[in-house]
């Protein structure tokens, strides 16, 4: 049998309807931003192996800072015990967070880090005895990952419909944009004003799920205000922002005010291993002593604080205190922002924008943008052909890719972009 054919009898993908979907490509190898599969073709990895993978895959300085952490330890219980990767990799994110953060909190991925989140601003209020603050508002087009919480607090719909009637209230507001924002912050003041809520879980600057839609900062901090004036716990989820996606370390970094809690993870370890990690203050965690063993948050993973997953993390956080990182995040930047003045002239083309690395253009097609387009296998199809591997968001075709990619392979994207609208 084939590895394909293996793959087929074996194996249950994510996301993938088997009676339409084509076949996997069988990935043998990766190095920097590229791919190879098993006969050798070489893919240019353009949204990062599902926007995880910042410092190229294979990375050999974190792959050696993994490998020397196995051979001393590789998992120990996190409960009652401690390790000296999990403190250092803490006290170095404490330090680059700033603010009021204080207590790192560890998980596996990026749904129990947002599930995490939502448990710790639920029982902030259950612990001060506050009954009625349980509410909890999140903006539409959201997405914070695919366990039950994660999902109540995203966009309902194709995703998640059968389990629709499983999901807890929330409340949803208007994704904010220049054009409402007004009615957007109204809206807020008056929930918020009921003193009912709980907390307010938000993908700072752009919703990745959703097709990478961009809203400014000042219109976040203005619900920041908002939620700081009714004190409402404050939850930036930053799974996919963090880590120079936005042109800074983490988006928040654009924001004058801060959130209580952030939500880590993909980026975090280079997109090496898994790992979710939830920030939060000494305010916050100062709420959950007592005396009682019930007001402690009583969650936890067996794999929590992972030694190796710590060391990867600590090897990342090694590459961003390099320079040539930051150059390369530079580059792309740039890239992105004179590819978006062209391509947004462009007929096809409905609307274009970036952020930092993250680009993103809509394709042009009858209704709304919606992520059953058939535009996305044909793009699929068609950059594959060209050497480059993305995955668009039905008809948002967009760019994401890891900090080792050169100013070559970025030209070559742009041009099989522009190329691809002309093709349609
Ligand atoms: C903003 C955001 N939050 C949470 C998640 C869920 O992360 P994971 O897939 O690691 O569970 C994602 C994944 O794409 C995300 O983009």
């Amino acid at each position: 049998m084939s590895l394909l054919e293996k793959d087929k009898a074996f194996v249950w993908h994510p996301f993938t309807q088997y009676q339409t979907s084509g076949d996997p490509i069988v990935i043998t190898k990766g190095e920097k931003h590229y791919l190879y599969d098993e006969e050798g073709n070489k893919y240019i990895d353009a949204n990062s192996s599902w926007w995880t993978n910042v410092h190229g895959h294979s990375n050999p300085y974190i792959a050696e800072k993994v490998y020397k952490q196995f051979l001393t330890l590789d998992h120990s219980i996190f409960a009652g015990a401690t390790h000296p990767t999990a403190i250092e990799i803490s006290e170095r994110l404490i330090k680059l967070l700033g603010r009021d953060f204080q207590k790192v909190f560890f998980s596996d991925n990026g749904s129990t880090s947002t599930e995490v989140a939502l448990k710790m601003a639920i029982q902030f209020w259950f612990n001060k005895g506050e009954q009625k603050r349980t509410r909890i508002l999140a903006l539409e087009g959201a997405y914070h990952g695919d366990t039950f919480g994660a999902m109540s607090v995203g966009q309902r719909g194709y995703f998640n419909k059968p389990f629709e009637h499983l999901f807890f209230d929330v409340d949803f507001i208007p994704f904010p944009t220049e054009e409402n924002k007004e009615e957007v912050i109204a809206q807020v003041e008056k929930l918020f004003g009921t003193e009912e809520f709980a907390g307010f879980i938000f993908e700072p600057l752009v919703q990745g799920s959703a097709g990478m839609t961009m809203y400014a900062p000042e219109i976040l901090d203005a619900l920041l205000a908002i939620a700081k004036k009714y004190q409402v716990v404050t939850i930036a989820d930053e799974v996919m922002t963090g880590f120079g996606r936005t042109g800074k370390l983490f988006a928040i970094d654009h924001l004058e005010l801060s959130p209580d809690i952030i939500c880590l993870s993909k980026g975090i370890t280079g997109g090496s291993l898994p790992i979710g990690i939830t920030v939060t203050s000494q305010q916050m965690f100062d709420t959950f002593l007592s005396d009682d063993t019930t007001k402690a948050l009583l969650h936890g993973h067996s794999y929590t604080g992972n030694a190796l997953c710590c060391a990867a993390v600590s090897a990342s956080l090694d590459l961003f205190e390099r320079e040539s990182t930051w150059e390369v995040i530079r580059i792309i930047e740039k890239g992105n922002k004179d590819f978006v003045e062209k391509v947004q002239q462009h007929p096809k083309v409905r609307t274009a924008r970036y952020l930092g690395t993250i680009m993103a253009f809509e394709v042009e097609q009858s209704g709304k943008s919606n992520y059953f387009s058939s535009i996305k296998e044909e793009a699929i199809a068609y950059f594959k052909s060209k050497g480059i591997l993305l995955r668009p968001l039905g008809n948002v075709i967009f760019l994401n890719p890891p900090y080792t990619i050169t100013q070559e392979d970025l030209d070559h994207v742009y041009k099989e972009m522009l190329a691809f609208l002309e093709k349609l």
